[in-house]
């Protein structure tokens, strides 16, 4: 097993990038998160379904809270600089400890895509992993027909390592998807060697 030399490995501080705050959720979020949950177009592709009511916004943030508080994996809200409002998530979906390895993911409101929002947050997490908690491989994974995904991934250098067939059944059919990783011996787009100081 992997020794951490840092205690509450999901402790979730608050991290940002120029126009970024990435923070932990907490209940007055809830009608951010349903603003941008309930749109079909943004749950496409991910493991939840499009959310009907703001009492499921508000058991997501109970559920993240209480990720939180038990130090597990769990998501930062993303908070756009500019208006203040949160605007999407980003964390850690797994993490093993035995191979001091995590999966992220992400989803972001479709009013932002394509401002490159989403590789300047992933970057940042990317760097935390590997910089403050000491994790040797982050992995993510696309469907292949939401290739946006995986030219976030792509562009934080991360390495598409092959495509696992059906893995998943997603919203009623089995689908394809793309497994990504990047190691903390990787080179990091825009890293300087040193790494930074947390
Ligand atoms: C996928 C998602 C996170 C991307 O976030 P984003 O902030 O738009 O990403 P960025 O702007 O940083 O980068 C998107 C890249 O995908 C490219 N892209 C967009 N649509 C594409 C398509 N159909 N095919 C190929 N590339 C595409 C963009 O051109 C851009 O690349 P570029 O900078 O080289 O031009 C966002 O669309 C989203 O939240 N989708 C819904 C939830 C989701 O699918 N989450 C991921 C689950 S794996």
């Amino acid at each position: 097993m992997f020794q951490h030399n840092i205690y509450g490995l999901f402790s979730m501080p608050t991290l940002e990038t120029p126009r970024l705050i990435l923070r932990r959720i907490t209940m007055k979020d809830a009608p951010a998160v349903f603003e941008y949950s309930r749109d079909e177009e943004v749950a496409r592709h991910v493991l939840w379904t499009a959310q009907r009511h703001i009492s499921e916004a508000k058991d997501y943030c109970r559920y993240m809270m209480r990720r939180y508080k038990a130090d597990e994996p769990s998501s930062w809200g993303i908070i756009l600089k500019e208006t203040n409002t949160l605007v999407g998530t980003i964390g850690f979906m797994s993490y093993s400890e035995d191979n001091n390895s995590v999966e992220v993911g992400y989803s972001l409101a479709r009013p932002l895509w394509n401002g490159g929002y989403m590789t300047e947050a992933l970057s940042r997490v990317i760097d935390y992993a590997f910089d403050a908690m000491e994790i040797n491989r982050i992995e993510a994974q696309h469907e292949l027909s939401n290739p946006a995904s995986g030219r976030v991934m792509e562009k934080c250098g991360m390495t598409r390592e092959g495509v696992l067939r059906q893995r998943l059944f997603n919203k009623g059919k089995y689908v394809d998807v793309a497994l990504y990783a990047i190691l903390r011996s990787d080179p990091r787009p825009g890293k300087k060697k040193a790494g930074r100081v947390y």
